[in-house]
């Protein structure tokens, strides 16, 4: 696949520079989210960025980079290791790069049918990334290269950490130490389970697209990893932060377990109705270019649909980690 913006690399033998001036970071009107100026992509991390960095994310959750030139893949990539191993994202969903560490979330669709990337313009459910997998999302990375030009969809963010520490005290203790069943089988398989998207015409596009993926992989003779699944705290204690989140993801997460169905399903929708609550939510309108770093453990997101007929291309890279099989506080 082609870099999207090509850059020139520095002579051989020169050293690359490091970030020449501090960051602007300014905070949102918003219960979360700060924009972030003064990034120079070209740059190699210092420990004194990093801690800046590290320090703005712990504040505000959702960090948009704006105002910069647009790093090269591997630019990209470099950055983001900074912060933790790499999620290979393009194997998840199936597809083929020469840079699996990059998820190309797109709807665009090759001369042979196959998406080139993620697919559909359906819109997704609040989740955070990776829940569904044992090696859950830390941080994600998503860059906007192309958005659509008429009502280009929203991608909205909301805080686990503030949704825990302001859950009624009678919910705390019903999931104090109980763990959860998290699937994406809905969405990728056509399951009966529930869908993610609540526009079924969509559901059928990304499904239609994850199964000529499949093809092309078998034909290619490429393995790709099972639709996966996972279980995990329901009360987490993010690994940088040490602050406890509530980790559910809407869709994503489909029982708790210990607990009846219908008393589980129930809970679920509370917690998630809780979390999301219109006054907590941060709404980030997309300008080409914006670098959108958030702490996926310690948020949920979810993004609107848009026209088929227009294009809109991002760059997604996440970090993973490892949850714990047990709640500290419950072990
Ligand atoms: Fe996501």
């Amino acid at each position: 696949m082609v870099d999207a913006h090509p850059q020139s690399s520095p002579p051989m033998g020169s050293e690359p520079p490091t970030q020449a001036r501090p960051l602007k970071v300014t905070a949102m009107d918003a219960p979360l989210g700060a924009i972030v100026e003064g990034w120079d992509p070209s740059a190699d991390m210092t420990a004194a960025l990093k801690a800046e960095i590290s320090r703005a994310l712990a504040t505000h959750q959702v960090l948009v980079f704006r105002g910069h030139t647009l790093p090269t893949d591997q630019r990209l990539v470099r950055f983001a290791q900074n912060f933790g191993d790499l999620v290979k994202g393009s194997e998840w969903f199936g597809d083929v790069d020469p840079i699996p560490e990059i998820l190309r979330v797109n709807n665009l669709v090759g001369d042979d049918g196959v998406p080139e990337g993620t697919g559909a313009s359906r819109s997704l459910e609040w989740h955070a990334d990776y829940s569904y997998v044992p090696t859950v999302g830390k941080e994600s990375f998503l860059e906007a290269v192309e958005i659509p030009r008429n009502n280009p969809p929203q991608t909205c963010f909301c805080s686990q950490y503030l949704a825990l520490e302001t859950l009624p005290a009678a919910l705390v203790n019903a999931v104090r130490g109980k763990r959860a069943y998290h699937s994406i089988t809905g969405y990728t398989a056509g399951g009966e389970e529930p869908q993610i998207s609540e526009n079924l015409a969509s559901d059928e596009e990304f499904r239609k697209g994850f199964a000529a993926k499949r093809e092309r992989n078998r034909k290619l003779g490429v393995s790709r990893p099972d639709i996966p699944q996972a279980i995990h705290p329901v009360i987490l204690r993010h690994p940088d932060t040490g602050r406890e989140i509530l980790y559910i993801s809407k869709g994503i997460t489909r029982h708790i377990l210990g607990m009846a169905e219908d008393e589980s399903k129930a809970l679920l929708k509370e917690l998630t109705e809780h979390s999301t609550r219109p006054e907590v939510v941060y709404a980030h309108n997309w300008q080409v270019g914006d670098l959108v770093m958030f702490d996926t453990l310690g948020t949920l997101h979810r993004r609107d649909a848009w026209d088929p007929g227009e294009r809109r291309v991002m760059r997604q890279l996440s970090t993973w980690w490892t949850p714990p099989a047990q709640d500290a506080d419950a072990a």
